[in-house]
């Protein structure tokens, strides 16, 4: 790995810290929000993601489904293509609601989420809980260790 690119990985390792409660909860309810808008008449299995960045935005996602099931995009997915087309590519936090008990993110998802941020915390909620809504957070880096990497 050049310098460069070390330091580039220390530097986006290094949002963990920063990342507080108040900004997890407020992506727990943009994820809930946005799940309301999922088009999942297939699985009818609405997600909901969110996504905050290093500039402060914040940026959502739903799945949509498709009659070609491969045509599917999950919702932490379409975040992430919203972050991008936006112009921001420094994610630090993500939260993903679904109805059971919490679900967690596909292994595709775990790698395009890899790709803009060697680790931060993925806050997984689940809003059908036998005692109501529950919720626990972990670490990008723990769900895809070794993620494939290209040096661009
Ligand atoms: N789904 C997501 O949106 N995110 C995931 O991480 C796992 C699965 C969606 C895809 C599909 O629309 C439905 O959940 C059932 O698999």
């Amino acid at each position: 790995m050049s310098a460069k690119k070390k330091q580039q990985a220390k530097k986006k390792t290094s949002t963990k810290k920063s990342v507080g409660a108040a900004l997890l909860d407020q992506l727990v309810q943009e994820a809930k929000a946005v799940r309301e808008r999922a088009y999942a008449p297939y699985s009818k299995y609405p997600v909901g993601a969110a996504i905050a960045t290093k500039s402060g935005s914040i940026f959502v996602g739903c799945n949509v489904e498709n009659a070609s099931f491969g045509g599917t995009i999950c919702a932490e997915r379409g975040a992430i293509m919203a972050m991008v087309a936006a112009g921001e590519r420094d994610p630090i936090a993500c939260a993903v609601v679904t109805g059971d008990e919490g679900a967690s993110p596909c292994g595709i998802c775990r790698q395009v989420l890899s790709e803009f941020a060697t680790d931060m915390p993925v806050v997984l909620v689940g809003l059908g809980s036998r005692d109501g809504e529950s919720g626990r957070v972990v670490q990008l880096a723990d769900l895809l260790p070794l993620a494939f990497r290209l040096e661009p």
